[in-house]
């Protein structure tokens, strides 16, 4: 094995790296990511490798701020409207602008772009101080659970991917996806249930948000039908556990907590359960269950995207 990486401490070490044409993971508000500088193509094909992502799937490119995107992407009206929530967890696929600042094998050879601002000020300080847009895909091997502290991106690469701690993420859940391509009918599709629910974006920017057809392509090409997934298999809308089985519970008042079972939210908040359910798995996959059942979780508001990933996440 690889020897382990020693991690930078502050913003600025963390920023020479990433100048220097190295990785490094770091913060957002919403899961960490593995951030490189999306300019560079070696930088850039050293996440792919890392991850073991597979080269159709393109990256997220994070932007300090609404100008920085400004100069990769084109902004119809809507989409600017949309822009009003940055910085925050939602990402926007747009067209892109001709330019050197985003390499070809970040956007997987498409002609739009993912751009998004994210809000932890960590992040933000990390970009501005390496002046440059970052991709960041999640900061966790291609298909396993998401991490949402420095110490399961540690676990997730055994040590070798230098971390920027940045504390628990808030939101526990990865950004909302919009693509904003065709402004004729006035409306967003969503390619990604995410910390941003519809409804929220909808009533914060007048825009509405429709679901992919089923049967378009709109999609982002890296919702893969298997993802997300501990080691454990997953026993969806159980009501309790079977023996032997881990259970993730929800809203089950102060009677959650106990061995191989945790609540994600003992009050029944989905806010509080997104900002645990990658971590939860991740502490009851650690004793290595052969199977974690989940309680049902409502299906309104973030209980989309807290759903979507447990589908994701049984789906072998
Ligand atoms: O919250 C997040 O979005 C986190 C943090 C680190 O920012 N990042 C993240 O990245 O979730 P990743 O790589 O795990 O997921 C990015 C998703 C993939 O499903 C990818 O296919 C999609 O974004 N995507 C990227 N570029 C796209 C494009 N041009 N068109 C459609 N989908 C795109
Ligand atoms: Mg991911």
């Amino acid at each position: 094995m690889q020897q382990r990486v020693a991690d930078p401490v502050t913003v600025g070490e963390a920023a020479a790296i990433l100048r220097g044409g190295g990785i490094c993971a770091f913060a957002t508000e919403t899961v960490y990511g593995l951030g490189a500088d999306a300019a560079d193509a070696d930088a850039v094909l050293a996440v792919y490798k890392a991850k073991a992502r597979p080269r159709f799937n393109p990256l997220i490119v994070h932007c300090a701020d609404f100008a920085m995107a400004e100069r990769l992407v084109e902004f119809s009206p809507l989409a600017r409207r949309l822009a009003v929530l940055w910085p925050g967890p939602l990402t926007l696929v747009l067209k892109a602008k001709p330019g050197d600042h985003v390499c070809d094998i970040a956007a997987a050879g498409l002609d739009t772009l993912a751009v998004r601002v994210p809000r932890h000020p960590q992040a933000r300080a990390l970009i501005e101080a390496v002046g440059r847009p970052l991709v960041a895909p999640s900061a966790n091997p291609s298909g396993r659970l998401s991490p949402t502290t420095a110490d399961h991106v540690r676990d997730a690469f055994e040590g070798r991917v230098p971390v920027l701690d940045g504390g628990p993420c808030a939101a526990g859940l990865e950004s909302t996806i919009l693509a904003v391509l065709d402004d004729g009918d006035g409306r967003a599709v969503q390619l990604r249930a995410g910390a941003l629910p519809r409804a929220g974006i909808t009533a914060r920017t007048g825009v509405p948000v429709a679901l992919p057809d089923a049967d378009a392509p709109a999609t982002a090409p890296g919702m893969l039908k298997s993802h997300y997934a501990p080691r454990a298999r997953l026993r969806l809308n159980a009501e309790a556990p079977r023996e032997g089985e881990a259970f993730l519970d929800f809203g089950a008042g102060d009677g959650g907590a106990g061995d191989a079972r945790l609540d994600l939210s003992p009050s029944g908040d989905l806010r509080e359960a997104a900002r645990n359910l990658f971590s939860h798995l991740a502490a009851l996959d650690a004793a290595g269950p052969k199977t974690i059942a989940v309680a049902p979780i409502p299906d309104t508001g973030l209980g989309e995207a807290i759903n979507d990933r447990l589908r994701r996440a049984a789906a072998r």
